[in-house]
């Protein structure tokens, strides 16, 4: 049955990537993202799908993305918080805290208006998964990235939380925790650690390959391979998990 996915960040990389597939198998797709480029970008290659240029963090731009989607639609099966970056990188006492404070609030904060309005539309639904998307780094410690890690060991936390309220409502919440992706944000994230380690960006990506038991990255496809699971009825009774997606990360450190 065609479910109603709404996706943050949906314009690029892991979030385009759920697009594609949930739209690909006849869900209806609504994405928001900050970048009105690729929004439109997303808007001609899934003509059928709602896309808007909405900031998570921003109160009013939400609440313009989804309104339409819950006027439209009338409520939300899957709701992917999914809008992340990478965040600076350094050692703690060469951090800005203007720095710092950004990062937190897109990728801890700005799932918090995404949530809010999921979890009071699904508890009246009865039913919804609200899939947010921490990261290795929200399961181990990650040296001179202290702002993401932290910010993705919380998306661990609200996940657990938001489980056990909206457990009994019949609603399911998880997390992705993808490992290291092909593409051009881990292309930015490995020059950004190599001048903040004095490594080389290929001495970098090999510790991401030797950090990981399968020896490997992933791509978003293997990520999207997940959200379709836990959208699916196989998943049901799957509620407060954190998903791996990574190889089996077993340390994040050189
Ligand atoms: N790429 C990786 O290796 C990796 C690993 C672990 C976790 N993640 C997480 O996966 C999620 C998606 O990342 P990605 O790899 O697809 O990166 P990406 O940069 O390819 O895509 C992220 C998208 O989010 C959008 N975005 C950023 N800030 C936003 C904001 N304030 N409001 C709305 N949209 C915003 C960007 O414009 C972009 O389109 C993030 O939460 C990220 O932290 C990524």
């Amino acid at each position: 049955m065609s479910q109603r996915i709404v996706i943050t960040g949906g314009a690029s990389g892991i979030g385009l990537a759920f697009a594609r597939r949930f739209a690909a198998r006849g869900d209806r797709v609504a994405l928001c993202d900050a970048d009105a480029t690729a929004v439109q970008a997303a808007q001609a290659e899934l003509p059928d799908a709602i896309a808007m240029t909405a900031d998570v963090t921003d109160p009013a731009q939400m609440e313009s993305f989804l309104s339409r989607v819950e006027t439209d639609w009338g409520g939300a099966d899957v709701v992917c918080a999914n809008a992340g970056t990478g965040g600076p990188a350094g050692r703690i006492e060469d951090l800005d805290y203007d720095a710092w404070r950004a990062c937190l609030d897109v990728n801890l904060n700005g799932a918090f208006l995404t949530c809010r309005w999921a979890a009071r539309v699904m508890r009246g639904q009865g039913q919804g998964l609200i899939l947010l998307t921490s990261s290795t780094s929200g399961m181990h410690g990650v040296p001179h990235r202290s702002p993401y890690v932290a910010a993705k060991w919380g998306i661990v936390g609200l996940t657990k939380t938001l489980a056990m309220e909206l457990g009994p409502a019949g609603v399911r919440v998880n997390a992705i925790a993808p490992g290291a992706v092909e593409g051009a944000r881990m292309d930015r994230v490995v020059a950004m650690e190599a001048a903040a380690s004095g490594l080389s960006e290929d001495a970098v990506r090999e510790i991401y390959v030797k950090g990981s038991s399968l020896r490997t990255w992933v791509t978003g496809d293997d990520l999207a391979d997940m959200a379709l699971f836990l959208a699916s009825p196989a998943a049901a009774r799957i509620s407060g998990q954190v998903m791996a997606v990574d190889g089996h990360t077993e340390s994040m450190v050189p």
